[in-house]
């Protein structure tokens, strides 16, 4: 028997609304039911709403993966991810986000595909209960012939889920090679970031490469070269790449000499804050793509103060040229980055700037409803200074 969830009163019209992810404070009777098992959510007057997972761990209660009468869990999810995948056909490249959570009715679900492998990841102790069940979706349907599962960000720990990666269909390698216009990319989906690659800033990246013929680019918070080797096979003249992680390091050398660029290229094994202070070089683009840098809204002027700090190191670096700015931190809001992060330093540091069209944000494949807020956390601007 299905356990039925019932909402406090009022509450409902959070889901009326659209919302899927629902909050513990806004259960009323948990029917008993156990973290990942199919419920049954009823409002406060008993009133069917739709179908979903009891998650019951942390601050979500319940996600929503169907408004409206009964139906079998696994149709719902089977026709969710189908449906997610042709929604994403018309954008023509080989590797894409297939399913991007609430926005395709999957909340707590990603999943992006690299060719024929995909890369499931979830926060949701429902759609783990129902891995096997995904990637026999992904495989039956042909979206995929290989699964390859990355639970393992730090997230799910403060959830009380465990953090593991692994094949759910076993292909033959973890490092994957895709296309992205003019250059490939070496993929490291068991290692990588995120998936393994940051599909988020593709059409970032692609337009950074119009404007980098002849130019000389420095590409800061690298990761496996993104921003720096569009700029290479648009004929940048050369390309200052700053990067950390030893892990990127490798792979950015990897994904130089695939793509021929090698001897264009100057790679920065360090971190950027010192790279800017020891460097005493100018360039004609600058890139700035860092990790969030705000994890909560407690510590936003701190992550504010730490936005600003670096850009003011960057902007002594460029003369006259191109800069793009960028922050994935869901808490820094465009305003915010715009007004008190670049128009503050800017002015105050007395540089001339224009802004290049509007903010960008993440590719289109990243799909999202306008209730989906936290889906929309990456933000940037391209600049000309002068
Ligand atoms: C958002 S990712 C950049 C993605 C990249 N632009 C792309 O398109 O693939 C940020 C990168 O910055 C690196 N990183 C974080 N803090 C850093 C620091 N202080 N100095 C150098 N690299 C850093 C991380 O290892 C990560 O690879």
């Amino acid at each position: 028997m299905v356990k039925v969830v019932r909402l406090r009163r009022g509450a409902e019209k959070q889901v009326l609304n659209g919302l899927l992810t629902i909050y513990s404070k806004w259960i009323e009777d948990d029917g008993g039911a156990e973290p990942g098992e199919d419920i049954i959510l009823v409002d406060s007057r008993r009133k069917t709403i739709g179908i979903g997972f009891y998650e019951g761990i942390g601050a979500v209660g319940v996600r929503l993966l169907k408004i409206g009468a009964e139906e079998d869990v696994s149709d719902i999810i089977r026709r969710n991810i189908l449906y997610a995948y042709r929604k994403r056909e018309f954008y023509p490249f080989d590797s894409k986000r297939i399913v991007n959570a609430d926005a395709d009715h999957l909340p707590g679900l990603i999943i992006d595909l690299y060719k024929d492998t995909a890369v499931i990841q979830s926060s949701s102790i429902g759609m783990d209960n129902r891995l096997d069940l995904i990637a026999m979706i992904l495989r039956r349907s042909g979206i995929a012939n290989y699964v390859y599962v990355r639970n393992d960000q730090r997230s799910r720990m403060e959830i009380g889920l465990e953090r593991w990666r692994g094949w759910m269909v076993k292909g033959d390698e973890t490092v994957l090679t895709i296309r992205e216009g003019k250059a490939i990319f070496k993929v490291d989906i068991e290692e990588g970031q995120k998936t393994g690659f940051y599909l988020d800033q593709r059409i970032n990246r692609l337009e950074a490469g119009l404007y980098t013929s002849n130019k000389k680019v420095l590409d800061l918070y690298s990761y496996t070269g993104g921003f720096g080797i569009q700029a290479l096979v648009n004929n940048a003249k050369k390309t200052v790449f700053v990067e950390e992680t030893p892990r990127s390091i490798e792979l950015l050398y990897e994904n130089l000499k695939i793509n021929d660029v090698l001897e264009k290229s100057e790679v920065y094994e360090g971190r950027v804050e010192k790279f800017l202070d020891e460097s005493g070089g100018k360039f004609d683009v600058i890139i700035s793509d860092p990790p969030a840098l705000v994890q909560n809204r407690a510590s936003l002027d701190k992550g504010v103060n730490k936005y600003r700090k670096v850009l003011k190191d960057i902007v002594k670096h460029i003369s006259q040229g191109i800069l793009f700015v960028s922050s994935c931190s869901y808490f820094i809001t465009p305003e915010i980055l715009k007004r008190e992060i670049i128009d503050k330093i800017l002015e105050e540091n007395r540089r001339r700037y224009l802004y290049l069209g509007m903010v960008r944000g993440a590719a289109p494949d990243h799909m999202h409803r306008s209730i989906d807020k936290e889906l929309r956390y990456l933000k940037g601007y391209f600049l000309y200074i002068h």
